[in-house]
């Protein structure tokens, strides 16, 4: 099934497109790489690493200051004191991936926050002692997962149960993960996925699985890498136990920047859950009496271990703060469209230079599509650069182009069509 739109293989379409856009002016708001002739690039990776909010240096910039006037005392007297500044970017989160605000912390790293999850939610017996995981899911949920199960005294090739598409496809399908659960969830400790897998561009019916999971008696988390702040995500209806992302891709917070992590309401008193403690998810009333046990936060809060980095926080500040503008239902619709037209130009190239590898279904897939080109996958990267179009590679043979509904046009996925139809002829 593809898309429902009418579009046009035409400059003029686009640029109609794009006068009708209603998220047009978001584009304003971002700093763009610049191509060799000095315009800027057109940028497709923001599924890899986000652009820069313009508001963001002046973000930073009064932390900056705040530090050099206060020194130790802007953890009180600060614009935005430290001491609560995490705090300032909840309830944004908190609607960024659908969840109620006692459900979210930005803290730490994905990597990070996967282990720390992994600790409280993956209490594997001897009975059921497996993690379900997408076959070629990330590298590091793969090592994640794979230390885990070693550190519970299991070796991985036992308890990692991996889903795969069927012979001759490149994406599951959802009746073959819910028959995997039928058949091992009794097994299964954990069924780990991710939200959008990063090559396949594939999106997962998140409140199916998660249903199926726990009727077999499962935990369920979703690695949200490729879905924060590119789909419409309602972790709490859906009742994931955990799920952790992070925000240098659509989130747009810079390189390294800060994770977040999403805790079921269910599990917000932590009953009965083993987990790593910290300082910063101790009792904000009492933290300071330095006292030697530990009184955890109610909810998501409660897994923080250290005070956060301001200065990160402050540049995913100016980011939420666009998100919240523009809206995820606005930015979804946008997403589906300008992708969609992706899709419809490519599918206008000479027969055979491109495959897209991304299920055609708009509710199975975000704003990634996935494509494998006839050739030499990695010369044709170079020569979309050198026209000042920015995409990313991924082994084996994967260009990804991620038109990213805040600051990407139709005309940007228009002269990105074009360059590859120069290509195609040669
Ligand atoms: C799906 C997925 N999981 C995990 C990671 C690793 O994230 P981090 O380096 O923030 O731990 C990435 C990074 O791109 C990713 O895409």
């Amino acid at each position: 099934m593809t898309t429902q739109y009418t579009f046009e293989d035409t400059e003029d379409f686009a640029r109609r497109a794009d006068a009708e856009d209603p998220l047009r002016a978001f584009r304003e708001s971002f700093h763009f790489p610049l191509a060799a002739d000095g315009s800027p690039a057109v940028y497709l990776a923001g599924n890899s690493l986000g652009l820069q909010p313009r508001s963001a240096a002046r973000y930073v910039q009064e932390e900056l200051e705040d530090w050099a006037r206060f020194g130790v005392e802007g953890h009180h007297h600060a614009r935005h004191p430290w001491l609560h500044y995490h705090e300032l970017l909840t309830q944004q989160a908190a609607r960024l991936v659908g969840a109620q605000p006692v459900e979210v912390v930005v803290m730490n790293t994905l990597t990070v926050n996967l282990h720390l999850m992994m600790v409280s939610f993956y209490r594997p017996t001897r009975e059921r002692f497996k993690i379900l995981v997408e076959g070629g899911a990330f590298p590091s949920d793969q090592y994640a997962v794979a230390s885990q199960a070693r550190f519970h005294g299991y070796d991985p090739r036992e308890a990692i149960l991996e889903l795969k598409p069927r012979e001759g496809e490149q994406t599951l399908r959802d009746e073959d993960i819910l028959a995997t659960l039928d058949r091992h969830g009794h097994e299964v400790a954990l069924v780990l996925l991710g939200s959008v897998n990063y090559l396949t561009g594939q999106a997962f019916d998140l409140a199916g699985i998660t249903r199926a999971a726990h009727a077999k008696g499962c935990r369920v988390g979703f690695d949200l890498a490729h879905g924060a702040g590119n789909l419409r995500l309602r972790l709490h209806d859906d009742g994931p136990d955990f799920a952790v992302w992070c925000s240098y891709k659509y989130l747009n917070g810079g390189p390294g920047s800060l994770g977040g992590v999403f805790v079921h309401e269910r599990h917000a008193r932590a009953q009965g859950l083993p987990r790593f403690e910290g300082w910063w998810g101790h009792d904000k009333r009492t933290r300071f009496q330095m006292g030697p046990r530990f009184d955890g936060l109610e909810g998501a809060e409660g897994w923080q271990l250290s005070n956060p980095p301001i200065l990160q926080l402050a540049a995913l500040r100016a980011s939420f703060e666009l998100f919240d503008q523009a809206g995820m239902d606005a930015l979804r619709a946008k997403s589906e469209r300008l992708t969609g037209y992706l899709e419809f130009l490519l599918d206008r190239l000479p027969p055979g230079f491109v495959r897209i590898t991304t299920p055609r279904a708009p509710k199975q897939r975000g704003a990634q599509l996935s494509l494998r080109f006839q050739g030499d996958a990695q010369a044709m990267l170079k020569r979309l650069s050198d026209a000042g179009i920015i995409c990313d590679f991924r082994q084996p043979d994967i260009i990804r182009a991620a038109p990213a509904p805040l600051y990407n046009s139709f005309s940007d996925v228009h002269r990105f069509v074009r360059t590859l139809a120069g290509q195609a002829r040669g």
